[in-house]
């Protein structure tokens, strides 16, 4: 009697051992299947963006530091604006070049502020041209406290953050001067330019908390932040 039931709780076994084998082997496909979705899903593709009108010279001219902003501001835009300031450089930056293409672009998008961006912490993919979902949510607020409660910080539709690495071994570091915070002024100046040829508005932010900014982005802990670059539609 105890020999047959023994054998029955053990064919039990086995047979659900059994079923949950070729359910699993049934739904992997389909598993798969969905997890390729979910990474899909995170790559933002940006819009072709069509060339500025204004001229350099005039853009020149008329750039100045904004910190006031409407929002929202339309995804063209923001394309045009990502692929005309990190669009990766070739010959012709000297020393710069490679540096230049090395720095970080992440990107703080608050609530609702660009159209078919929800908010988040975004990497832009600087040779796809396409916004990587870097952290959900909206960190406009801790990246205001950051920066030392700059409110303009917090205003914006977005901000850009420039993130490269400083160490000692770094092939980016060149004598005395660190090339990455050269970048950063030439990659900022080019916001600047590409925001007046589009209608927006634009603050390079240097003071702020390198740690605190650190921790909002979840970067490699090898990358310091250079420049916040809060980004709006002109008011
Ligand atoms: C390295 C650097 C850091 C800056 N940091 C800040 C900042 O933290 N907050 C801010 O409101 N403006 C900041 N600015 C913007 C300057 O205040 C602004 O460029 C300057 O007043 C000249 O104005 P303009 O850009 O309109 O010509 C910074 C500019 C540079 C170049």
């Amino acid at each position: 009697m105890i020999g047959r039931r023994r054998f029955l709780k053990r064919f039990l076994i086995l047979a659900s051992f059994i079923a949950a084998s070729i359910s699993a082997f049934i739904t992997l496909p389909s598993m798969l299947r969905r997890s390729e979705r979910t990474i899909e899903e995170k790559i933002i593709a940006l819009p072709k963006p069509p060339p500025i009108s204004m001229s350099v010279e005039d853009a020149i001219q008329k750039r100045r530091s904004i910190r006031e902003y409407k929002h929202p501001i339309d995804l063209i835009r923001l394309s045009q604006l990502l692929l005309n300031s990190f669009k990766k450089v070739g010959e012709g930056y000297g020393l710069l070049t490679a540096a230049l293409n090395e720095v970080d672009v992440y990107l703080s998008v608050g609530e609702e502020k660009v159209v078919g961006v929800p908010a988040g912490v975004y990497l832009y993919l600087r040779d796809e041209h396409a916004l990587k979902v870097h952290r959900e949510g909206n960190y406009l607020q801790e990246l205001s406290s950051a920066a030392l409660n700059q409110p303009w910080v917090e205003e914006a539709c977005f901000n850009i953050v420039l993130f490269a690495n400083l160490r000692e071994d770094s092939r980016l570091r060149e004598g005395v001067v660190e090339l990455p915070h050269l970048c950063a002024g030439v990659l900022g100046e080019k916001v600047y330019l590409a925001a007046v040829g589009l209608g927006l508005a634009c603050v390079v932010i240097g003071a702020f908390y390198e740690d605190r900014v650190k921790a909002i982005f979840e970067v490699d802990s090898a990358k310091t932040p250079l420049y916040i670059i809060s980004v709006g539609d002109l008011v």
